[in-house]
């Protein structure tokens, strides 16, 4: 079976390490074993669910997709472009969201994390966000959706928006059910100022996270001041129960060399934190520092960026529109 891929990130600055690992990383390696067979979308639709600067946003549209292209993904193989500039993503979110229920959507978790207490305030695109998630992986009849573990249940929506179209309209198989692609072990990296909490471009303090423009100071001086515990790293994964952010520096240490947790845990066994945080961060300015140059080198060359947004933007909307075609027809427009 053809994989078809898609998978799209927000264009709202500070692009960070759980980005890189939990997505990012996974989107290079589909792209390479799955050539013409991968969409990777800047969702600045999504974006604008909270409010942006229009100026940052614009930049921020770049940014992202020079990030891509820095990681590793090439724009030759695969499609690359933001969601805006296809209409089909909105208008056919407007017909899921005529056959999603709001019991489905008051469910989801990262609307009330996001909404935090007050409700009330919350724009309804933030309430609605996933409907629009929904309208993105199911126009381009995509077989697998790599994302970070807290997409998880936005897909399984999305899952449930397929199915209830198809059985609604009597359309077996018109919308394809996706499958999730979610790594096992590092699909959720955590702040790096508490291992219970999600590393995230929202976090107040920057000391939470590493962002993949920092440069080798920063974050050096990042992985000195994460938050460790007393204990020296322990002697098997079962001693990480109750140590999060052990786990998380061991998990962002095995993620980003590519080896299992198992391995870096016998590599460290009883050795203390500030032995470790100084391979960790060398590990880290080798990698990311490649990374962060490409993105502040592609960044300066605004009409490369452009030409590849707008060839990715006729492709998609070439896709797109056929399927909203049929979409439209079915519902009876
Ligand atoms: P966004 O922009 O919040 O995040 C982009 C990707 O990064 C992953 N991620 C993480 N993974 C591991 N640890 C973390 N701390 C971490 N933080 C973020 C996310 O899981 C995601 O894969 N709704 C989506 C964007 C979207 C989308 C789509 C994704 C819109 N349409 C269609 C897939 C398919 C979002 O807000 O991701």
């Amino acid at each position: 079976m053809i994989k078809k891929i898609f998978s799209g990130v927000q264009p709202t600055g500070n692009l960070h390490l759980g980005n890189y690992l939990g997505a990012i990383k996974n989107f290079v390696e589909l792209n390479d074993d799955n050539e013409n067979n991968c969409i990777f979308c800047v969702v600045d639709l999504h974006a604008i669910t909270v409010k942006q600067d229009p100026k940052k946003l614009r930049d921020n549209i770049r940014e992202t997709v020079a990030t891509f292209i820095a990681c590793g993904i090439d724009p030759k193989k695969s499609i690359i472009f933001n969601q805006s500039t296809v209409s089909a993503h909105s208008e056919a979110a407007w017909l899921l969201s005529c056959v999603a229920r709001m019991g489905w959507l008051n469910r989801m978790t990262q609307f009330k994390e996001k909404a935090g207490k007050d409700k009330e305030k919350a724009s309804i695109g933030l309430y609605s966000y996933p409907i629009l998630m929904a309208a993105d992986i199911l126009l381009y009849d995509t077989t697998h959706v790599p994302v970070g573990e807290d997409q998880k249940q936005h897909l399984e929506l999305c899952r449930d928006i397929a199915q209830k179209f198809n059985n609604d309209y009597n359309v077996d198989d018109f919308l394809k059910v996706p499958e999730p692609l979610i790594q096992k072990e590092f699909s959720r990296i955590m702040s790096l100022k508490d291992g219970s909490k999600k590393m995230s471009k929202s976090e107040l303090s920057d000391l939470s996270r590493i962002n993949l423009t920092d440069n080798n100071e920063d974050i050096i001086n990042k992985i000195k001041k994460a938050k460790t515990d007393p204990l020296p790293l322990p002697a098997n994964t079962d001693e990480l129960v109750d140590r999060p952010e052990a786990r998380n520096l061991l998990g962002i240490y095995s993620s980003i060399n590519n080896i299992t947790l198992d391995k870096s845990v016998n590599e460290f066994n009883g050795k203390n934190f500030s032995e470790f945080k100084e391979k960790l961060s060398q590990v880290l300015v080798e990698k990311l520092n490649p990374i962060s140059l490409e993105i502040k080198r592609l960044t300066d060359d605004k009409s490369f960026l452009d030409k590849i947004l707008l060839e990715g933007q006729k492709k998609a909307n070439y896709i797109a529109s056929k399927k909203l075609k049929k979409m439209q027809e079915i519902v009876g427009f």
